[in-house]
């Protein structure tokens, strides 16, 4: 396709992030990549080949998203899926959870666009993460919150910097790395619970969230939307 097309990723060292990065690198696209741990990001640069380039970065720290994007070309597209939280109950949970995890997911992703801004070209496209929590809440009321307020920001934005598109990806349950990291006693069960919630009957993978960023990266007339790639989960 066209060698003339980069698109970075903040957390795109494993999981969605790096699945869409290697659907872009297949098709000819360069990828910019940026996670925390620089032997994720050197083994993610190996794996993807010349057209990947990239350096460590916290989506929480505003000074290492400047550092990150002071130096990039031009870009055709962004996607922010990087993200470390807790999340917690209203009533028994400790109110610095719920408040890191709006710092960790709403304000990183934020930022991160708000550093890469004068970098994007005018017919880039900017693909926020949230969550199907944000319409379908299981506890952690504050998570819900996040990821509503996530989508919420990307109608904003598409009002505002159009003709740059924004749209928001809302996964369901996804079998990347967030969860294979996770001990089988907390992961298996998770699963199983989540088997009933949704009408496909199992998790989703790290490929189809990527196919469901690609879509909202490519697609010219999609703007303000939200995308539930959830099996059926959030209308169950
Ligand atoms: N998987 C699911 O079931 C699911 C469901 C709904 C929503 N989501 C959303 O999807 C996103 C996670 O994607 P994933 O499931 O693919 O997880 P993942 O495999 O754990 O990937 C997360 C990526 O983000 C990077 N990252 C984490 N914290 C970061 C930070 N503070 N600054 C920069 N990079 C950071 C990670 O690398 P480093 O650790 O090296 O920084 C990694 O590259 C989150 O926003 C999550 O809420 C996931």
């Amino acid at each position: 396709m066209n060698d003339n097309r980069t698109y970075a990723i903040i957390g795109g060292t494993s999981g969605i992030g790096f699945a869409l990065a290697r659907n872009l690198v297949d098709r000819g696209d360069r990828v910019i990549l940026g996670g925390r741990s620089p032997e994720r990001l050197g083994q993610a640069l190996t794996a993807l080949g010349p057209n990947a380039s990239g350096a460590t970065v916290d989506i929480t720290d505003r000074s290492s998203l400047q550092r990150f994007f002071a130096e990039v070309p031009a870009l055709t597209g962004l996607f922010t899926p990087a993200a470390s939280y807790a999340t917690g109950s209203f009533a028994d949970g400790d109110l610095e959870t719920s408040e890191g995890l709006f710092k960790a997911k709403f304000w990183g992703q934020y930022w991160a666009l708000h550093a890469a801004l004068r970098h994007l070209l005018p017919e880039a496209s900017v693909v926020l993460m949230s969550g199907a929590a944000s319409v379908r809440p299981i506890g952690a009321p504050a998570y819900a919150a996040c990821n509503s307020a996530l989508e919420g920001l990307a109608r904003g934005l598409a009002v505002e910097l159009n003709p740059i598109r924004v749209n928001c990806l809302s996964p369901g349950t996804t079998d990347s790395e967030l969860w294979r990291n996770r001990p089988d006693s907390v992961r298996e069960p998770a699963y199983d619970y989540w088997k009933k919630l949704c009408i496909v009957g199992r998790p989703a993978t790290s490929e189809e969230q990527a196919h469901a960023a690609l879509f909202l990266l490519d697609n010219t007339n999609v703007t303000g939307s939200t995308l539930f790639c959830d099996g059926g989960y959030t209308f169950r």
